[in-house]
């Protein structure tokens, strides 16, 4: 009897290490997983996330490696934390690990069915790219808006302006909340969707926010897809809050629009803007492009736009005053080239301010805005170091990682701006040790429009003004999400220079 049990239990231990932990049958043959963390049972490595998961995965990299396999409950995540990997992944095996693993909260509104972020790979997709990529994100396109940028950023300096004559502090991040957001919204619909500190900035920024820590939030649905129906940590009723209220804005824009096209006697473009142009394609061919296709879009533009470009700047901004020296030298390099205190930095000035790009580098390095990128999926069973990454695995990368490595980087943890002035480093996703924009085929399609943006704010803010911190001690701790925030916001008072 004593036997049979031993017999029985050695049987299902054995099973139990070799599915779980270095190995997995697969018609018939085992394959070798990725090292990682053991298992535990049913669970799997949940409880290794942690409440800061980029933290707690950075550290486990540093035991198992840059290629790391997780049982997260029922699914296999496979984290990369090398510049070398991320390469094989994201470069040689590009379209292998190009589609998305969606997390359940992904799916509010039917918003996977339809968008770019989450569909996979497909006619969908290439459709949708090709829109951002010829119609909204192209050199022509860019620079035909400048004008509109340069005024939305005066706009900025005119309310830094006023807080400076009130001596009233500054939320920085709002502040660039409202700038990014009335950027997007003249680009796509010729109107402010927001005038500064006013509720609407507010209400939108808290919808954009909010989701996007939701969606980051580890989802026990996620892990354990039986419990999808029953949300059991009421996430998807909270990002479907967030979400609802983001379509209603978004739809109401498109209605008065169409409305105004009906109306008018010139029913094509009125306003030659992105609504516009989207309305037109859409009306050339509806089964293709349709309404309700813009409607996604421009949900997938607000949010992956705004969070981002707001908490790379505050990172940014907190950097700089938490070293006086380093915003000095960003500050004489501005006079340097644009003279004239009153003149707001142009965008052909950009490529001559080598400290100021610097500035933006190191940011993203320490600061990634998207610390894992968003999750890929594993079309197929794919090779990687002697390891199989097998089909269906989610992938996370995590940049974080990567832009805090000693071994990559001297002194990591330090924001030192200077460690990119003699080497040809950039963020296009051609450096593998920079990618916090990702790389490939789903590299983010508004890195441009980001890069000249995050400039032309951070450029003006700290040309004009020097920045007081309120209160004096300052906090500069995470808040974990799909976008990594700073946990207490930046509130500063500007000091006319
Ligand atoms: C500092 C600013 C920004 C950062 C750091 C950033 C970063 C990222 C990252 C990491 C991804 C996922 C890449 C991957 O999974 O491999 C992404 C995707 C995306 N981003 Fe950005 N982003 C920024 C600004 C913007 C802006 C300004 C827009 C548009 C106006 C935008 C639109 C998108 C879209 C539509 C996707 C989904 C692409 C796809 O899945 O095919 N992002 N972004």
């Amino acid at each position: 009897m004593n036997n049979t049990f031993f017999l029985i239990a050695s049987i299902l231990i054995f099973f139990y290490v070799v599915t779980t932990k270095f190995t997995r049958w697969k018609s018939g043959n085992v394959i070798r997983l990725p090292p990682g963390p053991y298992p535990l049972l049913i669970i799997g490595n949940i409880f290794e996330l942690g409440e800061k998961p980029h933290i707690s995965l950075a550290s486990l990299s540093k035991i198992y490696g840059g290629l790391m396999t997780l049982k997260l409950g029922s699914i296999i995540t496979i984290v990369v934390s090398s510049p070398e990997i991320a390469k094989e992944i994201l470069l040689k095996h590009d379209l292998s690990f190009s589609s998305r693993s969606v997390p359940d909260t992904g799916r509010v509104v039917n918003h996977h069915l339809f968008s770019v972020v989450w569909l996979p790979v497909g006619d969908q997709w290439r459709r949708l790219r090709r829109i951002s990529k010829q119609h909204l994100f192209s050199v022509q396109q860019l620079d035909d808006g400048q004008l509109l940028r340069r005024e939305k950023i005066q706009k900025l300096v005119d309310h830094v302006h006023e807080c400076c004559t009130s001596q009233k502090p500054i939320n920085i991040g709002r502040a660039a909340f409202t700038t990014s957001l009335n950027v997007l919204s003249n680009f796509i619909f010729s109107t402010d969707m927001a005038p500064y500190d006013s509720v609407e900035s507010q209400e939108f920024k808290d919808a954009v926010s909010g989701l996007a820590d939701v969606v980051g939030k580890p989802n026990l649905a996620d892990f354990f897809p039986l419990l999808k129906p029953f949300d059991p940590q009421g996430l998807l009723r909270e990002a479907n809050v967030h979400a609802e209220k983001l379509m209603a804005i978004l739809d109401r824009m498109i209605d008065q629009r169409v409305q105004a096209r009906a109306k008018s006697s010139a029913a094509a473009s009125s306003t030659n803007d992105v609504l516009d142009l989207l309305l037109d394609l859409s009306a050339k061919n509806e089964s293709e492009f349709s309404r309700n296709d813009i409607l996604h879009f421009l949900f997938d533009l607000f949010a992956a736009a705004t969070d981002t470009t707001t908490s790379t700047l505050e990172w940014a901004m907190a950097e700089l005053i938490h070293n006086p020296e380093k915003m000095a030298k960003a500050r004489s390099e501005l006079e340097e080239i644009t003279g004239n205190a009153n003149i707001i930095i142009e965008e052909s000035d950009i490529c001559k301010l080598p400290y100021l790009e610097a500035v933006v580098k190191e940011t993203l390095r320490l600061h990634p805005p998207v610390p894992f990128l968003l999750p890929h999926k594993a079309l197929c069973d794919v090779e990687i170091q002697g390891f199989v990454v097998p089909k269906d695995a989610q992938i996370l990368c995590n940049v974080w990682a990567i832009g805090r490595d000693p071994s990559i980087w001297s002194d990591p943890h330090e924001f030192m701006p200077e460690r990119f002035l003699d080497v040809n480093i950039d963020y296009k996703g051609r450096d593998f040790e920079l990618i916090p924009f990702g790389s490939g085929r789903r590299i983010c399609p508004g890195l441009p429009l980001a890069h000249r943006m995050l400039h032309l704010m951070l450029g003006s803010l700290i040309r004009k003004f020097d920045w007081k911190l309120e209160p004096e001690d300052m906090d500069m701790s995470e808040r974990f999400g799909i976008t990594l925030h700073k946990s207490v916001p930046l509130v500063a008072n500007p000091i006319k220079i």
